[in-house]
């Protein structure tokens, strides 16, 4: 029987499937493992299924002796050596398409959210500070419906948030590496960051996104705009945005991924009131997070019975 490291429990019905099919060795916690227990049980497995909390890096890889295969439980790979893997000859398979929607659905509450000022209203109300009746210039914020939006990236989360942009008559404009065949006006960075009144991160995290958004790029964005990320925090440089909200040159920001998680509570971010904070949820419903175990589970399967996995990373 095939041995399988699982570093995180999962939701749904297919660690059972898992279980049947292998002998598989779980950390139970909620918690990452610690690197040390990775190390030495990796040894004699032939599978690793992995979250995005565990560096799967050469080191880890090494240690593998015997591994076929590495499946992430995530559409994210930045946290695998993903080249080493592979020149190892080691699959590396990951869980696209199923989270896209439940993705794109955070983005626009973060987009809605921080542009209607939905929960300083709401923080106001729980702080007793609801005291005037309705008066016109009561918490006026940005109105979503005909503003522009820039999507940086246009792979499936950046399609989907183009579908749900159309829904609100937006004026989409885009910058990736290459145009694509979609309803939206392809641009270069330069005019993404100075034409967007929402600009939305949907790129993943690899050599030329990190720290893609700097200083000197988030000073290009109106003063009007705001930054919505929901991809991986290091494609924006955090201490860079900290100091553009504090010199008041964007509206706000709505971020659901950080250079560090979890964020500590003495973090700069938390003390703007127009910036909307949540904690990696993007992919976090009850039916996306059961499809994407399916997927992983399936996927390192296929992989140990030398078939092909639904989703494979290739460089
Ligand atoms: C991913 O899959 O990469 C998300 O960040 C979490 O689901």
């Amino acid at each position: 029987m095939y041995k399988v490291l699982v570093t995180r429990r999962i939701p749904g019905p297919w660690l059972d499937l898992l279980k049947r099919e292998t002998e598989v060795d779980i950390w139970e916690g909620r918690d990452p493992p610690p690197r040390s227990w990775i190390l030495s049980r990796v040894k004699d497995k032939d599978g690793l299924l992995v979250t995005l909390t565990e560096r799967v890096d050469r080191e880890v890889i090494d240690a593998g002796v015997n591994l076929k295969v590495i499946s992430t439980y995530s559409v994210g790979f930045d946290h695998i050596d993903v080249k080493y893997a592979l020149s190892k000859g080691i699959r590396v398979t990951n869980t696209p398409d199923v989270l896209t929607d439940a993705t794109a659905d955070l983005i626009f509450g973060l987009l809605l959210a921080v542009a209607r000022r939905i929960v300083e209203g709401d923080r106001l109300i729980r702080d007793g500070k609801w005291n005037l009746p309705w008066y016109p210039e009561f918490m006026l914020g940005k109105e979503v419906s005909h503003s522009t939006l820039g999507i940086l990236g246009m792979g499936r989360i950046g399609r989907a948030v183009l579908r749900r942009a159309k829904g609100f008559d937006m004026n989409v404009i885009y910058y990736s590496r290459k145009p694509h065949d979609v309803d939206a006006k392809f641009v270069d960075l330069d005019t993404l960051l100075t034409e967007s009144d929402f600009l939305v991160v949907t790129v993943d995290l690899n050599q030329e996104t990190y720290h893609m958004l700097d200083y000197s790029k988030l000073m290009k964005m109106k003063r009007t705009a705001f930054l919505v990320n929901a991809s991986r925090g290091p494609v924006v440089k955090e201490e860079d945005l900290v100091r553009v909200l504090s010199e008041g040159r964007i509206a706000g920001a709505a971020l659901d991924v950080f250079e560090r998680e979890p964020i500590s509570p003495d973090n700069p971010l938390v003390k703007f009131p127009n910036v909307v904070l949540t904690p990696h949820l993007g992919s976090a419903t009850r039916e996306t997070r059961e499809k994407m175990a399916e997927i992983a589970v399936k996927n390192l399967l296929n992989c140990l019975k030398g078939e092909s996995p639904l989703y494979e990373v290739k460089l």
